[in-house]
């Protein structure tokens, strides 16, 4: 499968790292030429001039949108509408509207879209999902989690801090990916409450959001925490269920190693019994997540996010800015 990447800042250059030996990087574009021809020439393909050339390349079968959320809805849906298979990554736009407009081309196209929301294919997350699915301790009651990191001098100037370009603020950077763990653990979830606010950065979009989510039947909760004016950075998801505690803590790298640790509920009660389960490599969810996009090509199913997953979490931190007096649309267009 020939390869072409849309952004070459961070994320960029991790997926072309990811890419599996049957996959061959051909095409890069990056507004700033300087990056694409980096990040070309260390793969040996070559840079193009701009997204919508790559889009249309014949050497280019499926493509990779990584560029600042702004311009994620046009490249997908000019790739799609190329024919290609597209990965967009997370949150896959800047407001609802935009990443159902995609979720619309999608479903009149051959090519297959799916969206990075690699967090799934970390281990720990990967084995607390087994765990709970099993059943072995009894249905989920509700998920606690925590993610945050404490930013860098002149965040505030950066794109994540420009509603013109980023869309919102911390909850649609890593909040989206706690609402998107709940929901791929624990199935549907509804806002029940949400406060955004911002605390610390001088920028038009909240730093900090705090959300309560509930299922529809109201039998599972979820208490999410997402912030960047954590300071240290931190991951923590805490799911639990009738009769154990399952956590993973840490994502290796600044967050920490990654740990998946079992509480298991002895049936006399007291102290649980506990395990924990380090993972101190490398961060493989990338290779491990496009591995999966290259099953769902094949026509298998996977853990992959989809693009109903993307415009269930932006719809859901599109409410706490509704509810926190945040008008993100009239931003966007002022910014
Ligand atoms: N899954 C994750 O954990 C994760 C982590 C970080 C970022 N992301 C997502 O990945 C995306 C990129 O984030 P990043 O951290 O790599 O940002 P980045 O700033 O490092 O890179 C973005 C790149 O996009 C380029 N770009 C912007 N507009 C463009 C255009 N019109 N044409 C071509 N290139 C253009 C920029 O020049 C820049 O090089 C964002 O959507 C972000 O939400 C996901």
């Amino acid at each position: 499968m020939n390869i072409g990447i849309i952004g070459a800042g961070l994320i960029g250059n991790k997926r072309a790292n990811a890419l599996p030996s049957t996959c061959k990087l051909t095409a890069v574009a990056d507004l700033s030429n300087d990056r694409a021809h980096k990040l070309a020439t260390a793969f040996g393909a070559r840079a193009e001039s701009s997204w919508a050339k790559l889009v249309s390349a014949s050497d280019v079968d499926c493509v990779i949108v990584a560029t600042t959320n702004d311009v994620i809805p046009d490249c997908a849906k000019a790739a799609l509408k190329a024919g290609k298979h597209v990965l967009i990554e997370k949150p896959g736009g800047r407001f609802p509207d935009e990443v159902r407009s995609i979720a619309d081309v999608a479903a009149c196209s051959r090519g297959i879209l799916r969206v990075g929301f690699n967090h799934r294919f970390h281990p720990g997350l990967q084995g607390a999902k087994k765990l709970l699915d099993s059943g072995v301790d009894g249905p989920l009651m509700y998920i606690r989690a925590r993610y945050g990191h404490g930013a860098r001098v002149g965040y505030e100037k950066e794109w994540r801090g420009n509603p013109k370009l980023g869309g919102g603020g911390e909850l649609l950077d890593q909040g989206v990916h706690l609402i998107d763990l709940c929901r791929w653990v624990g199935g549907s979830f509804e806002l029940q409450y949400g406060h955004a606010q911002t605390f610390f950065w001088d920028m038009p979009v909240e730093d900090n959001g705090f959300l309560i989510l509930r299922s529809p039947d109201r039998k599972r909760s979820a208490f999410l925490h997402a912030s960047c004016t954590e300071w240290k950075n931190l991951f923590d998801f805490e799911i639990f269920a009738k009769n154990a505690k399952i956590q993973i803590f840490g994502l290796g790298g600044s967050y920490g190693t990654e740990e998946l640790r079992y509480y298991k509920m002895k049936p006399e009660m007291g102290p649980p019994d506990i395990t924990v389960t380090p993972f101190p490599g490398a961060d493989e969810s990338w290779k491990l997540e496009f591995q999966a996009f290259l099953s769902e090509v094949d026509g298998r199913k996977t853990d992959i996010g989809r693009i109903e997953d993307a415009v269930r979490a932006i719809e859901i931190v599109f409410d706490v800015y509704r509810s926190s007096g945040y008008d993100m649309e009239r931003a966007i267009c002022n910014a």
